[in-house]
């Protein structure tokens, strides 16, 4: 019994055959989340592919997810050692790093500053939300042009610029112009980063293909540069800080975190974790706000009657005399049910950045060693049919009790933030831009798809998913509102 038992432990995960050097490669596709989603049915929840030379433990569906990234939160707290990675950031990247003591005073202070600048009733939080209004007016304003004469624009690249700036505003205290060349041009390279890291690019586990001219070595060299261009802008912004930095005032996050790391007793942490952490968090604010408000100017103009039912509530509950604030969060539900389907239903953070087990452990009663690269597959969480109702249907409402309010424990099983020791740090940061972005956006305007180019969910795969096409049209509701002293 107890020998069988032994032999059955010790078996090989399941999954598909791995064909010689590219191992399943080739059977990727062009979204590897649906790829991976679909294997599943086949091998079950955890099961193992082939990658190059890495061997990938791929986790999926709630139950799976969850008993690995809570109940052995440490031994998936790990980042594989991919060389890309040590580009990010200039090699000290809080993101990009495999967990360690030192990982862990990094993420700890780098928690703290965020959550000091942006809860509680500290003053930091009013003013970040004064900027992220400022923004928004700005942003209805540059719609509005973009839509004379009922012309059809893509939002992607003026929201790049928004998210930057609140991230800019948050970390520098500036802002930077839409006109601004510079900035965009480095904004638009940035774009490109989630191609290299996302899970299921090839770049870390074929490294033999950097030794041929081919596409891989481009996307690789244009990684390693866009990395240094942009961590130079950031370097260079920490450096004008620490030059005027008075230990009494905190003018911003920057000057928080040269605080918490060069002028407190035992930070455990070198002066230029500062630069790192504010490139990685810039970075990380940055990318992910743009690409959620990408989708959901998508779907309102995809879903007419969502939008106007939107508008109705908004109405009712802000009127037309004043721009919606944070404050009116609690009273618009319905708000926050629209933001939490997008999230769920286009997952456009489809798997987490890749994991690394830190210790052998044992899930759903399969063996993974020490080491092994871990991919873990958000999208099937939420498109997981033993815990939603018609995932693939997009119904805001799902997330709404009998009384129009907002079900918690339904938006608490959406997972893009991902969970345990690696989840995301800037959840509530995000989840108070997005709101305030969208319900601002909604209050001025009205939105509506083009007409001759008919609005798809297409994307392009990456540490986030892409809308292909975007084309959009403004028009203004009522009058226009700006900054509320
Ligand atoms: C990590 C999602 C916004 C800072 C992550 C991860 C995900 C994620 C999936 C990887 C977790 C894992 O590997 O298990 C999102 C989404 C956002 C968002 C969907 C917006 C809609 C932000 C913002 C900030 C931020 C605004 C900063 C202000 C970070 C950092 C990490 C991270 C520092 C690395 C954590 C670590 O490795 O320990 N985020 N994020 N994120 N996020 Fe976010």
């Amino acid at each position: 019994g107890l020998w069988v038992r032994n032999l059955r432990l010790k078996r090989r995960l399941p999954g598909p055959f791995a064909w010689p050097v590219v191992g399943n490669a080739m059977q990727l596709g062009q979204m590897p989340h649906i790829t991976f989603s679909k294997l599943a049915k086949k091998y079950g929840n955890v099961y193992q592919i082939r990658l190059g030379c890495s061997d990938i433990v791929v986790l999926n569906g709630d139950r799976a997810i969850r008993e690995a990234l809570i109940k052995h939160s440490t031994e998936f707290a790990g980042r594989p050692n991919f060389v890309s990675f040590q580009m990010v950031s200039g090699g000290r990247s809080l993101t990009f790093t495999n967990y360690s003591k030192q990982w862990k005073a990094h993420r700890k202070i780098s928690h703290s500053s965020l959550i000091a600048f942006s809860s509680g009733n500290s003053q930091t939080k009013k003013v970040f939300e004064q900027q992220i209004t400022a923004e928004a007016t700005g942003l209805v304003q540059i719609f509005l042009r973009l839509s004379t004469d009922g012309r059809c624009f893509n939002p992607a690249p003026e929201f790049t610029v928004v998210a930057a700036n609140i991230m800019c505003a948050l970390c520098f205290g500036r802002r930077y112009e839409h006109e601004d060349k510079e900035f965009r041009s480095m904004l638009t390279k940035l774009d490109k980063f989630g191609e290299t890291v996302g899970a299921g690019s090839l770049v870390d586990v074929m490294p033999w293909l950097q030794s041929f001219p081919n596409p891989v070595r481009s996307v690789y060299e244009n990684f390693k540069n866009l990395n240094e261009e942009f961590f130079t802008f950031v370097k260079d912004k920490v450096v004008q800080h620490r030059e005027s930095f008075e230990p009494d005032v905190t003018r911003d996050m920057t000057d928080a975190i040269i605080n918490k790391i060069e002028h407190s007793q035992d930070s455990g942490l070198t002066k230029e974790f500062v630069e790192a952490t504010v490139t990685d968090l810039i970075g990380a604010g940055q990318d992910t706000i743009s690409t959620a408000m990408q989708w959901i100017m998508l779907l309102l103009a995809k879903y007419p009657d969502v939008q106007t039912k939107l508008q109705e509530v908004m109405d009712k509950v802000v009127g037309r005399d004043r721009l919606p604030s944070i404050d009116d969060r609690n009273s618009l539900g319905h708000l926050d049910a629209f933001i939490y389907e997008t999230m769920r239903f286009i997952s456009f953070v489809p798997l987490t950045i890749p994991h690394s087990t830190t210790a052998d452990v044992t899930i759903e009663g399969l063996h993974i060693p020490k080491d092994t690269v871990v991919f873990i597959n958000q999208w099937s969480v939420n498109h997981d049919t033993l815990k939603w109702k018609d995932p693939h249907i997009f119904d805001p409402t799902r997330f709404l009790d009998e009384n129009g309010g907002l079900d918690k424990d339904k938006t608490a099983g959406v997972m893009i933030f991902s969970t345990g020791k690696r989840r995301c740090i800037g959840n509530q940061i995000a989840m108070v831009e997005v709101f305030l972005f969208t319900a601002i956006l909604l209050h001025q305007c009205r939105f509506e798809g083009n007409p001759s180019e008919p609005l798809t969910l297409d994307c392009s795969y990456g540490l986030t998913l892409k809308p292909l096409r975007c084309s959009v049209s403004a028009t203004l509701r009522g009058k226009l509102l700006g900054l509320v002293p």
